[in-house]
């Protein structure tokens, strides 16, 4: 009678537990919780476990503990094939031990450590198409008796449950990823990138964009070379009601000045000898939407007031033309410039720099968010390695400590070009510190026992290349950042005899 009674309640705690699985894939975590709450209470459990099998080392962890001591659980682990949890695993057998001091499989050291004292165990695996994924087990019955052969039977039918749960949440987050990857191959179809960073001030910058999203001032977006200020640029579009609307770019330091304006603002036939039929510039091709400026510190002065009206009147003429031309455009601009000085010598006016700064948007620096560094790294790494078909696994995590070390003077572009060459030149299935290829910078004791003048060119040559690598060796950003004239840098290429 009383078995009749238990087993109405247990057939009826798995028809709940089953219509559960069945609408819940997204919340795995409560779910098993639920079946395992379940399955102690039915069973008479003192305590239990929930034990996953990670499998990228093999060993099993404690993903639910109940009980008593359960919180002090999730800090441990287990070998497969150690404790009974591990016997369990590796054979994909159940077990009842009633008297754990008896069977030499159990593992003692975990009890003592968090002082719960065993008598009993009830250990069945969790089974995904025959592999074993984790073990359920029951710990010591609250009545003091025995586990019997039916406890046995109906935890099987519960580890079975939690299965399926977790077999559903694994397919769910697979699908998952992979619509968000698709996702994510839309917008870098539409030319826009995957956003990567997850430290609390790249977090704190993306809460900010989507307040500036919601507003139509113009933003100043300031850091150092390859911090992502474009994509930040991107994010501000993308979450703002324009984000359906055209999203136009264009790098002012790339055109000569006639050229320029032209690109920017448009020209009619005949403005000038080349001009063989009108053209619409970036503003009209932007209107409805947004226009990045990136590098807005290289604009020419006399282009500047244009600008200035654009901003202030949304109005500008055609160049060649006294027809005035309406356009509804949020302005985004970015410079590595320092403003300040610009301002100070007069090469940028002051009124267009307040107008553009209305909202200023600072990013920091790569070392100044090293949680990043892994994240960015790992994505570059998937995404290379989809593109070449080179089989890596992983960066070895002497090859993580290198790049978390590392100051990345180049910043995100620099670790972006870092991944890159070193999946090219890996040759096992981890990255090693090694590929990555990192300078480290060279004391002057390196360089004892040469002359001054040998000291200097080694130094200039490592210095300069470390410069020419992180700006793509694009060499007119190169001398921009060095501080010098073009035609000095590829001079200056060719005498120290620097390759790419
Ligand atoms: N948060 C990020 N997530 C993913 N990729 C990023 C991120 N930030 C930067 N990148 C990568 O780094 C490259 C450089 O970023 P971006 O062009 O935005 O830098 P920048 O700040 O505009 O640099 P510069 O001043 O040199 O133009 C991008 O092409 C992109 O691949
Ligand atoms: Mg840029």
């Amino acid at each position: 009678m009383l078995t009749s009674k238990i087993d109405a309640k247990r057939l009826n705690t798995l028809i709940e537990i089953n219509a559960l699985i069945n609408s819940n894939y997204k919340d795995a975590k409560s779910l098993l919780t639920r079946i395992i709450e379940s399955a102690t209470r039915l069973t008479m459990g003192e305590a239990s476990s929930l034990l996953l099998v990670n499998s990228e080392n093999n060993k099993l962890y404690f993903e639910i503990s109940l009980g008593s001591k359960g919180s002090e659980l999730k800090n441990f682990s287990l070998n497969m094939g150690e404790g009974i949890a591990g016997w369990v695993a590796k054979n994909t057998t159940s077990l009842i031990v009633n008297d754990v001091d008896t069977d030499p499989r159990f593992f003692s050291e975990i009890g003592k450590k968090i002082s719960f004292n065993t008598k009993s165990i009830l250990a069945v695996p969790m089974l995904i198409k025959d592999r074993c994924v984790g073990v359920l087990e029951i710990v010591n019955r609250t009545d003091g008796g025995y586990f019997n052969n039916e406890d046995l039977q109906w935890l099987e039918i519960f580890a079975n449950q939690a299965a399926l749960a977790i077999q559903n949440a694994r397919e769910y987050q697979r699908i998952r990823d992979e619509i968000n990857h698709l996702q994510d191959q839309i917008h870098v179809g539409k030319g826009f990138h995957t956003f990567v960073g997850k430290s609390r001030i790249i977090l704190e910058k993306l809460e900010l964009t989507t307040k500036i999203a919601r507003t139509n001032s113009s933003v100043l977006i300031v850091g150092e070379s390859g911090v992502g200020k474009e994509l930040f640029a991107e994010q501000i579009h993308l979450q703002s009601s324009r984000k359906d609307k055209a999203f136009i770019r264009i790098n002012c330091a790339a055109l000569p000045e006639n050229l320029l304006e032209s690109e920017l603002f448009g020209h009619v036939k005949g403005a000038f000898t080349d001009a063989s039929s009108d053209r619409r510039g970036r503003f009209e091709l932007a209107d409805g939407g947004t226009i990045f400026l990136d590098e807005i510190g290289e604009i020419p002065l006399s282009l500047q007031s244009k600008l200035l009206r654009v901003i202030q009147n949304k109005v500008f003429e055609k160049v060649g033309s006294s027809v005035p031309m309406h356009v509804d455009v949020r302005i985004l601009a970015a410079t590595n410039k320092d403003m300040e000085k610009a301002l100070e010598q007069g090469t940028f006016r002051r009124d267009l720099y307040y107008r553009l700064n209305v909202l200023p948007f600072y990013v920091p620096p790569l070392r100044e968010r090293q949680e990043d560094i892994t994240e960015l790294a790992q994505f570059f790494l998937k995404k290379i390695t989809r593109e070449t078909k080179k089989h890596i696994r992983d960066f070895s995590p002497a090859a993580i400590d290198a790049l978390l070390t590392y100051s990345w003077p180049g910043n995100v572009r620099e670790l972006e070009n870092v991944v890159e060459r070193a999946v090219l030149i890996a040759s096992a299935e981890y990255i090693q510190p090694e590929d990555l290829m990192l300078q480290t910078s060279n004391k002057p004791e390196e360089y004892r026992g040469e002359t001054l003048k040998n000291a200097v060119n080694q130094f200039k040559k490592h210095f300069i290349k470390n410069v020419l690598d992180t700006n793509g060796w694009k060499q007119t950003k190169a001398a921009q950042e060095l501080g010098i004239q073009r035609t000095y840098l590829s001079k200056l290429i060719r005498e120290l005899n620097l390759r790419r």
